[in-house]
């Protein structure tokens, strides 16, 4: 029989384990909003807002992503773009609910929707016989909501300024353990020069050639494709890519170089491991105002 002090011990643990499971629970449900600002004279307006959203997975927050429309309605956006990994390459039936094509339509009644291709959504149009007629589902459904996936793509909001530039980038450049190395004329060869009269916003889901387009000298880019890393390690950063990177150099956040800066979100949602910790969910909101000095 045990005694009084084993089953302290056994109540402890026990607690000890719920409140760990309560944690993790809180910090992989629900998402937060982040806001990035930054200065740009090539900026034809005073401002411009846009909310950026990548690797949503097909996830769904509140009845048919409720939570998320309402979310981008209060901060009154100009725009919204979506870096890709909006859908899920897997045939669980859990991932074929339509979430994000409605939700995409939803916002595209509402705002100018930028869509950049991800290496899910690439994956379903190489694979036509592993995920039958889901990629023309989704350029079809697309298309009903007036609009398509910018496949090494240039569009022109006039009155804004901006440029915005959808790269498509092929399988090789996101494989697992040994990615190759996008070779440093890739963006000119895709998506010809760069006017750097306009603001220039690339969407290319995959961070990690980041140092490459920057090359190319886009303003902004926006990327996804890493989660955050799935579990965030202060001060080390996202532990873990899809790529099965340890520590991948680039993770969240804001990185600079050279003229170009990467706006990398931590992803909407999740597939596979749904597991986040100290890396929560998010939608960015980005501010790009005129030096009003
Ligand atoms: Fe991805």
């Amino acid at each position: 029989m045990a005694s009084g002090q084993e089953i302290a011990i056994i109540a402890a643990i026990i607690v000890a384990i719920a409140l760990l499971v309560l944690f993790v629970y809180k910090e992989s449900t629900g998402f937060r909003i982040v806001h990035y600002s930054f200065v740009n004279n090539k900026l034809k307006t005073d401002s411009f807002r846009f909310a950026m959203i990548s690797d949503l997975h097909d996830c769904v927050y509140g009845e048919d992503n409720r939570e998320v429309l309402d979310a981008i309605e209060k901060e009154r956006v100009d725009a919204v773009f979506l870096a890709g990994d909006m859908v899920t390459s897997c045939m669980e039936p859990r991932y074929h609910d339509g979430n994000a094509i409605r939700l995409i339509g939803r916002l595209a009644e509402k705002y100018p929707v930028f869509y950049g291709i991800g290496n899910h959504e690439d994956k379903i149009r190489r694979n036509p016989e592993d995920f039958p007629g889901m990629y023309e589902h989704l350029t079809e459904e697309l298309s009903k909501a007036g609009l398509h996936m910018l496949c090494d793509e240039k569009v022109s909001m006039e009155d804004a300024g901006i440029d915005v530039y959808g790269l498509d980038m092929e399988h090789e450049y996101y494989r697992k353990l040994m990615t190759n190395r996008i070779p440093e004329d890739y963006l000119y060869k895709k998506l010809g020069s760069n006017d750097e009269s306009a603001v220039s916003v690339l969407i290319a889901h995959n961070p990690e050639h980041f140092d490459t387009y920057a090359l190319w000298k886009p303003d902004y880019v926006l990327s996804g494709h890493v989660h955050g890393g799935i579990v965030n390690i202060p001060p080390f950063g996202g532990f873990i890519s899809p790529q099965l990177k340890l520590f991948p150099k680039y993770d969240a956040g804001v990185f600079k170089k050279d003229s170009s800066t990467m706006i990398l979100s931590r992803g909407l949602g999740s597939h596979t491991i749904p597991i986040r910790i100290f890396n929560k969910a998010e939608i960015i909101v980005v501010d790009i105002t005129r030096d009003q000095g």
